[in-house]
């Protein structure tokens, strides 16, 4: 089966091209190269022994993705690219509806014309909202409070492709809402390299410990949870990135919405002895104000991709702390 990763040199493209590659699939990427690197290509050749075609192309420029279709003969899409900076999203919205949307709906046209019917797509906890509990399943209703453009953009996208479903039979679309993606590989060789200022935890965890950033802010931790700070549901790249082969063997027509994430919820001061524990270093952290738009705990129920699909996850966070600080051995050497 030939598989086009849209956004595949990124953080969970490039982990995704990996497991593909181990399981004989024909992998090719495309991506702008906005939020990662080239060199990507090389370290994936290194783990898993093949270097996937590339095309250096936006999803919204239609000439050069109505070329890479042409050329390609794909039986299906693992759409990644997006934007995913959810400050910026606040500040610009008009430029993450026209990426994350448009181009969307510019790879969907393309799909069409060239008869590519399948497409698994990552979506986002965030489309849940504010449920008012904290265990999330996929039958809930979306797309009422959220709190910022970026989660706007996945809900949006979520319903273009079942629109899309209901019009055209033969479609097939898997929704993957992720929970919070963390970890690296385990050869160290990639990991989470943000080209710009993280806003989330683990790669300011990361920047910390590098002294790129002088102390983590705890937003808040007079939550009603374990110790007072925010709870999510951590899961390590690895496992979610099985999770999109998972997803791929099981393709159906019509819509398919599946949870990724372990079901269990880890607080920001956990998080933090996890990784002092693995690297033996403190990690600096000053208790500042809640962050607007935060929710005090919510994890995963993800007991639909265990049935259906026969995937869970394997790997713990102290898996993904050591592996993170292995990676950021390997970043120093560079
Ligand atoms: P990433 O930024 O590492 O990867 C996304 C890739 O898409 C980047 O390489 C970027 O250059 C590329 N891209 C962006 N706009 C593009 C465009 N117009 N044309 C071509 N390429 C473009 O992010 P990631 O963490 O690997 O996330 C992958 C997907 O999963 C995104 O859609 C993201 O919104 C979603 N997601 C991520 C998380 C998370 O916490 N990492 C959580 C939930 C959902
Ligand atoms: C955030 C986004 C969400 C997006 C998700 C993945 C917000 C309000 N939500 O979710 O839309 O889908 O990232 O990209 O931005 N924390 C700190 N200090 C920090 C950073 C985070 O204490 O410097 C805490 C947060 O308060 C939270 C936890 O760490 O309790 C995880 O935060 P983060 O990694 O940003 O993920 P989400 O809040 O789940």
């Amino acid at each position: 089966m030939k598989v086009l990763l849209t956004g595949g040199t990124g953080y969970i493209g490039s982990h995704t091209a990996i497991e593909l590659l181990k399981l004989g699939y024909e992998v090719e990427i495309m991506d702008n190269l906005f939020n990662s690197k080239i060199t990507v290509l090389d370290r994936i050749e290194e783990i898993a022994g093949v270097k996937p075609k590339f095309y250096k192309v936006d999803l919204l420029d239609k000439e050069g993705m109505d070329k890479m279709f042409a050329e390609g003969g794909y039986d299906l899409v693992i759409h990644f690219a997006g934007l995913k900076a959810v400050g910026e999203s606040v500040e610009k919205p008009l430029k993450y509806y026209e990426n994350n949307v448009g181009g969307t709906i510019n790879l969907l046209e393309c799909m069409k014309k060239y008869g590519v019917n399948k497409i698994v797509f990552s979506s986002s906890a965030t489309v849940y909202g504010d449920q008012g509990v904290a265990e999330l399943t996929e039958e809930m209703q979306t797309g009422v409070g959220i709190t910022n453009p970026y989660g706007e953009t996945k809900h949006v996208i979520e319903e273009i492709l079942k629109d899309v479903a209901e019009a055209e039979p033969e479609f097939e679309a898997t929704i993957l809402r992720y929970f919070n993606p963390v970890g690296a590989h385990p050869s160290g060789l990639i990991g989470e390299d943000p080209n710009d200022i993280p806003n989330n935890l683990m790669p300011i965890i990361m920047k910390v410990s590098t002294g790129e950033i002088e102390k983590l802010k705890v937003y808040g931790n007079d939550y009603d949870t374990v110790d007072g700070t925010g709870v999510r549901d951590y899961i390590h790249v690895v496992d979610l990135a099985k999770g999109h082969v998972a997803a791929i063997e099981k393709m159906k027509p019509g819509i398919s919405i599946f949870n990724l994430g372990t079901g269990k919820g880890t607080s920001v001061l956990e998080m933090v002895a996890a990784f002092e524990k693995a690297s033996g270093e403190k990690l600096p952290y000053e208790i500042v104000g809640r962050r607007a738009g935060d929710l005090a705990e919510i994890y995963a129920n993800p007991g639909k991709a265990e049935k259906e699909l026969s995937w869970k996850t394997e790997l713990t966070i102290e898996d993904a702390m050591n592996d993170t600080i292995n990676y950021l051995k390997h970043l120093k050497e560079k």
